[in-house]
């Protein structure tokens, strides 16, 4: 089956960092950060975006590159050059599958549950594209108890989502992506300069950037290290296969760790802008908020109180819904690939498919604060007991399989040579220090974050 090539670099890098960034950065990191005490989360936080995760996100581009295939018939090409050659063990074959189709699970998840997020989003666009024409409620924290309360409105809202998403990535991959995110990421962030602007008299400003940035390592518990590693992996897309099948769309002539590189420093950038902006407006909130729903709880609030804020408000939630509108593109996107691979389907049917799949684990997250209450652990519902357990325990764990299968089995040649720059100086450097954080950071700072939490469990 002919594959789809990135056109242009560029369309490849705006298409990763459209990935990259969607609501992780200004939903979930914010959520996070709050959980685990501030200052000192972001700041080991940090450490591991650059020494974990860039080593895992040029992992994992190279698997793609070099085999040309997604997750699952990727593991199956390195597994049949390795029967060639004489030392492939079944059991390895087969845990190289489990790891493949986990990937694949991982992300169907995930968009469930995005779809649910995006739903949100969406709901919160509509209300400030209709405030100038109807005479509806200023009080933007009814927006949340509404959606809280009522969940086959969010099914319906998760639905518009999904139904948008298919039929794009039904389409064809660089139509359906490359272009399109392309536009959206600049003006994104514009909105967010220009926000962070706004909020820069808030009284609340010195405590919230003393909240952000000052480390107090005492606030941090048992899991925020797995925490940390989990959300680098969320936000940069590892774990997923997604940067797999990004890379099998790579022409030869592109180099995968500049890329790697840049994309986690644009997200890196987004994130601070993105804490920076939230925090004060948590701290200005008359809600108490915390969990999945911080950023829905402050920040509308703000807008409605502002001077013109309303504006800023729906400029901000059209730019947040296309965020995540870019990046659910690229997780189904995963999924379709693995489908097309695999079962040999026809594109638009896998896309169905895929969205049909991903529509079932989204009911749950829906539902979990109403009619499936019961189901809550302490006070966490549905959705982000489905957001934890993904994203600190499988991500971790898919990247650390990913991250041995891309240090000891790729053509050794062939990978270093990605590593030569357009005028041949310092890859030597750079492919050494590679290895060296695949091997002596990468595995042990996932396996300490890991189980630390699991002594957590049993306190
Ligand atoms: N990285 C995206 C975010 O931060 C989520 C995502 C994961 C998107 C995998 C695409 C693929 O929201």
């Amino acid at each position: 089956m002919k594959r789809g090539m990135w056109g242009t670099r560029l369309g490849f890098y705006m298409a990763a960092i459209g990935a990259a960034f969607g609501l992780g950065s200004l939903w979930r990191f914010p959520y996070v950060v709050h959980e685990n005490g501030g200052g000192a989360f972001v700041f080991i936080y940090f450490i591991i975006l650059t020494v974990v995760g860039i080593p895992l996100l040029v992992g994992d581009l190279l698997i793609g590159k070099l085999t040309k295939r997604s997750t699952i018939s990727a593991m199956r090409q390195i597994s049949a050059q390795q029967t060639a050659s004489g030392n492939l063990q079944t059991l390895q074959r087969k845990f190289r599958w489990l790891i493949a189709m986990i990937s694949v699970v991982v992300c169907i998840f995930i968009v469930g549950y995005y779809s649910v997020l995006s739903g949100w989003v969406l709901h919160y666009l509509v209300h400030f594209a209709t405030m100038p024409f109807v005479d509806v409620s200023d009080k933007t924290g009814d927006l949340m108890n509404i959606l809280r309360e009522r969940g086959l409105l969010q099914v319906l809202l998760a639905s518009v989502h999904l139904i948008l998403v298919v039929v794009i990535v039904g389409k064809s991959f660089e139509e359906g992506i490359e272009r399109f995110v392309g536009y959206v990421m600049p003006i994104f962030v514009m909105a967010l300069i220009f926000l962070l602007y706004q909020v820069r008299n808030l009284d609340t400003l010195d405590n919230a950037v003393q909240f952000f940035l000052y480390p107090d390592f005492s606030k941090l518990n048992l899991n925020s290290l797995g925490a940390a590693v989990g959300h680098v992996c969320f936000t940069l897309s590892i774990g997923f296969g997604a940067m797999i099948t990004f890379g099998s769309y790579l022409k030869d002539e592109a180099r995968v760790p500049a890329t790697g590189f840049r994309v986690a420093i644009m997200d890196g950038l987004t994130t601070l802008i993105a804490g920076l902006l939230v925090f004060p407006l948590v701290f200005a909130s008359p809600y108490m908020a915390s969990g999945p729903e911080l950023l829905f709880q402050t920040v509308p609030n703000f807008f409605v109180e502002s001077e013109g804020g309303k504006i800023f408000g729906l400029v901000f939630f059209a730019c947040l819904y296309l965020a995540a509108f870019g990046a659910s593109l690229s997780l189904i996107e995963t999924v379709v690939a693995n489908l097309t691979d695999v079962l040999r389907l026809e594109r638009s049917t896998a896309a169905w498919v895929a969205g049909l799949i991903c529509f079932l684990t989204a009911v749950p997250a829906a539902l979990g604060p109403n009619m499936l209450a019961q189901f809550a652990w302490g006070d966490q519902n549905i959705l982000e007991i489905m957001d934890k357990t993904i994203v600190n325990w499988f991500l971790p764990l898919v990247a650390l399989a990913m991250s041995t299968i891309a240090r000891k089995r790729l053509n050794e040649k062939v990978r270093s040579e990605e590593f030569l720059l357009e005028n041949d100086s310092g890859s030597e450097i750079m492919y050494h220090h590679w290895l060296f954080l695949m091997k002596w950071v990468v595995p042990p700072v996932i396996f300490l974050g890991l189980g630390l939490q699991v002594v957590a469990l049993f306190q």
